[in-house]
């Protein structure tokens, strides 16, 4: 019996372009600012100072930290000013290197890998109003895309949750600015009354209304249930910052993975991923974010049916069980055989 897990309501909600063109290049880290006991901010500019590649609100960059594995963070920086970008990092308690890496293995000066933005949440135009909702550290693309909705004086409003004012990144920002008429701030919440305060919000959707959400996966859930009631799917939009830390590779049963090319056949035991496996047996696969957000891992199925943990695929391709991620997804049969 594997244990429940969220999964998105509807992979449709989700803008992903499968094997984007991707370049990295090398930016400078011009500033580093503690915004809060635990999400620190990278100021990251051209080295010749020169204006960085358009990124529309919504967009995030692939980092590599030297020494740590790929994230992917949204940018927070107003997208009008390409002489910069912005990114707040939140230190996860269950870090497996990334977000611990940004913290402690970077100072300001030093070079750090990016890729060219890429937009998955990207602001659909309508002449309806533009609902954002945050949780935590899932402020950052919605910041991004208050600030160019306030640019393009649309009509907007911000509802902004999180754990306490203290734990807050850009209170003071956005409070002396003009985004603290369009913004509602909530603290220490209990589940229950954000839920309640959402039935209320929600219930009635404005004409032409669009819904934007961020924040931990159960969070954006409860957004997309409570919704569901009033938002047609197409209207409402959730971006996973981070992969969902109980959709991790490590929970479930033993299984056998068998390689068709080479007829090998390995273990998977309980508290090992399939990646984890093949490495350890000197197969190559190639990788990238280890947390099934990437999309770089996913490889063809010929037989038995994988239990999938990623958020790269969409659902009619999880139903298809013909492909997928090798970095957190497991199996439902006991065998599954392997294009590799
Ligand atoms: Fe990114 Fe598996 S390595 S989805």
């Amino acid at each position: 019996q594997m244990a429940p897990r969220k999964r998105l309501a509807d992979g449709r909600q989700r803008h992903i372009a499968v094997h984007p063109e991707m370049t990295d290049f090398t930016v400078k880290i011009a500033k580093i600012i503690d915004e809060t006991a635990d999400v620190r901010i990278f100021i990251l500019t051209r080295p010749d100072g020169g204006d960085l590649p358009l990124a529309p609100a919504g967009s995030h960059i692939d980092v590599h930290p030297n020494g740590g594995p790929m994230r992917q963070y949204s940018l927070c920086n107003p997208a009008s000013d390409r002489s910069h970008y912005r990114i707040a990092v939140k230190r996860a308690p269950e870090s497996r290197g990334g977000s611990a890496a940004m913290h402690d293995r970077l100072k300001a000066g030093d070079s750090l890998t990016i890729s060219t933005p890429r937009n998955n949440f990207a602001l659909q135009d309508t002449t309806g109003k533009t609902l954002l909702i945050a949780g935590g550290i899932g402020i950052t693309p919605i910041l991004s895309m208050a600030l160019q909705l306030q640019e393009l004086g649309r009509d907007f409003s911000l509802q902004y949750f999180t754990r306490s004012i203290p734990l807050t990144p850009f209170r003071d920002e956005l409070l002396a600015s003009d985004l603290s008429k369009k913004m509602h701030l909530h603290y220490a919440l209990d589940p229950d009354s954000v839920k309640t305060y959402l039935r209320h919000l929600l219930w009635d959707r404005p004409e032409k209304g669009q819904l934007y959400v961020c924040g931990p996966a159960p969070f954006m859930q409860m957004v997309q249930d409570v919704a569901a009631a009033t938002w047609p799917p197409d209207t409402v939009h959730v971006e996973y910052f981070t992969a969902d830390p109980r959709a991790t590779s490590d929970q479930g049963d033993a299984f056998e993975i068998v390689l068709s090319r080479s007829g090998r056949t390995l273990m998977v035991p309980e508290g090992l991923s399939i990646a984890d496996v093949l490495a350890q047996n000197g197969v190559e696969v190639e990788l990238s974010c280890e947390q099934g957000i990437c999309g770089t891992c996913i490889t063809g199925v010929l037989e038995g049916t994988p239990d999938h943990r990623d958020m790269f695929m969409m659902a009619d391709e999880h139903a298809a069980n013909d492909k997928m991620t090798l970095c957190v997804s497991r199996a439902l049969s006991k065998r599954l055989v392997l294009d590799l």
